[in-house]
């Protein structure tokens, strides 16, 4: 893992970077919000497992947390998720109930602790409300971001994600060249059916995002942002249809990168 860092009073950010050989650094982030109850936004990835837990314990005893808001269940979200609900056995977990379902055929999940999610809830959290937010990208249909009522900070879960040369802790130290590059081209890998959509329609969804004004946002994969670029990223967003559709890397390319990891080279396809 990166270390942590915290932005503004309330939020601290647990990083994890996943180095890309030849195309760049995804990030992945968990978040903290320090509200009177405690939520954790995502759960990290399963092999930073202790270092997950140890940078979580450096924010606060575990214990205390009181709402695991999953955005959704892919795995770069869902990581440590059986570790932080034993480690946490106050804590609720806020999920997409379907997502919750699906999980339960890999681990068994406390469905007793889950509160099934939708876009438009808004969670109670002592100090200010959290409201579920469906961004307008997402890789899965579970997906469902949060709006700090308070703050006015947005979690965007996949949306707004990139693939960088490097990953610093906030947006004003990316180029905004690196950033548009990033965002258009791990938005259209992310969301292939951008491709498929109308530009208009998809446009206007896109805009929800600037409509709320968010004062930050942050996505699962992208420093921190604050709200003055929130016009600017979702210019970026409303764009990809009209781009080029991804193309994933040839045989040839995966084995160079494999390679690079230290790891051994696919096996050719006959
Ligand atoms: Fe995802
Ligand atoms: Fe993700």
């Amino acid at each position: 893992m990166d270390p942590i860092y915290r932005v503004g009073n309330d939020v601290h950010v647990l990083p994890s970077s996943l180095p890309i050989p030849g195309i760049g650094t995804l990030v992945v982030n968990a978040y903290v919000i320090l509200a009177r109850a405690p939520v954790l936004v995502d759960t990290g990835l399963a092999m930073d497992g202790e270092e997950f837990e140890h940078a979580l314990r450096s924010i606060m005893d575990p214990a205390d947390i009181r709402w695991i808001w999953l955005t959704h269940d892919d795995a770069d979200h869902t990581g440590n998720l059986e570790r932080v609900m034993s480690l946490a056995p106050a804590a609720r977990l806020l999920t997409h109930g379907l997502g919750a379902l699906r999980m339960s055929t890999w681990w068994p999940v406390p469905l007793d602790r889950v509160s099934a999610l939708q876009p438009g809830d808004r969670i109670d959290v002592g100090d200010r409300y959290l409201r579920g937010v469906r961004p307008p990208l997402f890789d899965n249909p579970m997906t469902t971001g949060l709006l700090d009522e308070r703050t006015g900070a947005m979690y965007t879960v996949d949306t707004f994600g990139a693939i960088l040369p490097s990953v610093p802790e906030s947006c004003d130290d990316v180029s905004e060249a690196d950033l548009v590059d990033g965002i258009a081209g791990w938005a259209a890998f992310d969301s292939p059916w951008t491709q498929l959509v109308d530009h208009d329609r998809f446009r206007a969804a896109a805009n929800e995002v600037a409509r709320l004004q968010p004062t930050a946002i942050f996505s699962s994969h992208l420093p921190s942002a604050s709200g003055h670029m929130a016009r600017q990223l979702v210019e970026v967003i409303a764009s990809v249809p009209a781009r080029p559709p991804f193309v994933p890397p040839d045989h040839a390319a995966f084995a160079s990168i494999f390679a690079a990891l230290g790891a051994a080279a696919p096996t050719p396809l006959a």
